[in-house]
C-alpha cells in the first residue's frame, strides 16, 4: 500500500465477487482517498477464478486464500465466500495487518463471529461487515431523519425481507447445506433485517421467534417470524422468507413515530416514504445533498442496488485512510458478531416456545 492506493484482494468470484469487483473499479474512478489496485481473487475452481480474474481486471488468480493473506501487496482483504468460509480466512488476513470487509452473516455462531470481531480489534486493523443496505441513500437519509427526531418519539418498527426463489432452487445449492450455510432465511435474509433495526431504532434485548422449514427434505429454515424489543421498551416486528412469491427481493421497513413515519422497499430503492400526521409522500432521494449522492448524476437520474457496494467500499477506503471510523454508518465485526446473537436468540425462542433476551459476551 502507498499513500494514495492500496492493494485488494478478494476471495469468491461468484454473486459477491461480481457486486465487489465492480465496486471497486468503479471507486478506481470516483473521489475516495486511495485508489484501489485488484491485486489476485481465489475461489477453488481454477478455470472459473481465472475467467473471473480476466472479466474484472483482477492481476492475479489463485486457488489458495492463503497467498492473498501473505501477499504484500495487499492491504484490504474482501471475504465474499459462503457463510462456513468467512473466519479462517478473514481472522487470517487481519492477524497479517490487513483491513477485512466480510459479508454477511459474519460468522457461522455468534461466537465465531465474537471471535472474528476480537482477531480484527487485536490486530488493529478497520473491519465491517457487508451489510450493504446502510450504504442505499434512502436508508441513510432515513437514520438521518430519526437522529434529528423528525418523526417525534419512536413508537413501531416493523421490517421484512422477502424473496420466492425458494420454491423452485438447485437443492444442492450451500444455502440449503446447514455446514456451508449456517441457518436459511434466517441468516441469510433475517440478519439484514436485524441489522437494519439495530441501526434505525437501537440495541435489541429480547426476540420471540418462529422458526419453520416448508419446502420437504430441506434441511435450513424458510420462514422466521419475530417480535423484538429494543433496549428503549419499543416493539418491533420482524420477518424473513425466501417463499413468498411475487417478492423477488423486497427489503422493506416501516418506523412510525409520534410526528411521522418513514417506509422504505429496496424494489423502489430511490425512494423514501414520508409522512407527517397526513398519509405517506413519495422523496426522490436523488438531489445534490441527498447521502451519496457527491459521487454521482443530475437529480432524477437513478441508482441501483450494486451501488450501495460502491458507497460501502468508499466508506471503508476512507475509514482506512483515517477520514472517519467504520461505525456508526458502517457495520463493523461487532455489528456482524450483535446480530448474530440476536439470531441465536430467535433459534432459542423457536425452540423454547417463549420470548429469549439476546446474549452478549
Ligand atoms: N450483502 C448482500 O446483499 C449479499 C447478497 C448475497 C450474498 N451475500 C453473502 O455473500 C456471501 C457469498 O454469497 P454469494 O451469493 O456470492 O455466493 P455464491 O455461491 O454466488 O459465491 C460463493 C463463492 O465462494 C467460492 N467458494 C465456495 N467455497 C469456497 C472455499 N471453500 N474456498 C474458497 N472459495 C470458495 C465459490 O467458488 C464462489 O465464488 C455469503 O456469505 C452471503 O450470505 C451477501
Amino acid at each position: 500500500m502507498t499513500a494514495d492506493r492500496i492493494g485488494v484482494g478478494m476471495l469468491g468470484y461468484a454473486f459477491m465477487g461480481k457486486a465487489h469487483s465492480r465496486a471497486l473499479l468503479a471507486l478506481r474512478h470516483l473521489d475516495v482517498p486511495l485508489r484501489p489496485e485488484l491485486v489476485s481473487i481465489s475461489g477453488r475452481d481454477a478455470r472459473a477464478v481465472e475467467e473471473a480474474r480476466a472479466r474484472w481486471g483482477w492481476a492475479e488468480a489463485t486457488t489458495d486464500w492463503r497467498e492473498q493473506v501473505a501477499d504484500e501487496r495487499i492491504g484490504l482483504f474482501v471475504n465474499g465466500g459462503p457463510n462456513a468460509v468467512h473466519a479462517e480466512p478473514t481472522i487470517a488476513a487481519a492477524r497479517a495487518g490487513k483491513h477485512v470487509l466480510c459479508e454477511k452473516p459474519l460468522g457461522m455462531s455468534a461466537a465465531e463471529s465474537h471471535e472474528m470481531w476480537q482477531a480484527a480489534e487485536r490486530a488493529g486493523v478497520r473491519h465491517l461487515c457487508g451489510f450493504n443496505y446502510r450504504f442505499v441513500p434512502a436508508v441513510r437519509l432515513a437514520r438521518e431523519l430519526l437522529e434529528a427526531g423528525e418523526l417525534g418519539e419512536v413508537v413501531h418498527f416493523r421490517a421484512r425481507y422477502l424473496q420466492s426463489w425458494g420454491w423452485d432452487a438447485d437443492a444442492s445449492l450451500w444455502r440449503f447445506d446447514p455446514a456451508q450455510a449456517g441457518t436459511g432465511a434466517l441468516g441469510d435474509l433475517g440478519t439484514h433485517v436485524v441489522g437494519l433495526a439495530r441501526y434505525l431504532v437501537g440495541e435489541i434485548v429480547s426476540v420471540s421467534a418462529r422458526v419453520r422449514t416448508i419446502v420437504p427434505d430441506r434441511a435450513v429454515d424458510d420462514h422466521v417470524v419475530a417480535t423484538i424489543e429494543f433496549e428503549n421498551g419499543l416493539l418491533g416486528t420482524v420477518e424473513a422468507s425466501r417463499l413468498a412469491r411475487g417478492r423477488i427481493n423486497s427489503n422493506a421497513f416501516e418506523v412510525n413515530g409520534s410526528k411521522g413515519s418513514l417506509a422504505f422497499d429496496v424494489e423502489r430503492l430511490n425512494e423514501l416514504e414520508v409522512a407527517d400526521t397526513k398519509s405517506f409522500r413519495r422523496v426522490l432521494v436523488t438531489e445534490p445533498e441527498h447521502p451519496f449522492m457527491r459521487h454521482w448524476w443530475p437529480p432524477g437520474h437513478i441508482l441501483g442496488w450494486g451501488d450501495t457496494f460502491t458507497h460501502q467500499l468508499a466508506h471503508l477506503l476512507e475509514a482506512i485512510a483515517g477520514e472517519h471510523d467504520v461505525a456508526p454508518h458502517g457495520a463493523t465485526f461487532e455489528d456482524g458478531y450483535r446480530c448474530d446473537e440476536v439470531v441465536e436468540a430467535m433459534l432459542r425462542s423457536a425452540e423454547s416456545g417463549r420470548s429469549e433476551a439476546v446474549a452478549s459476551r
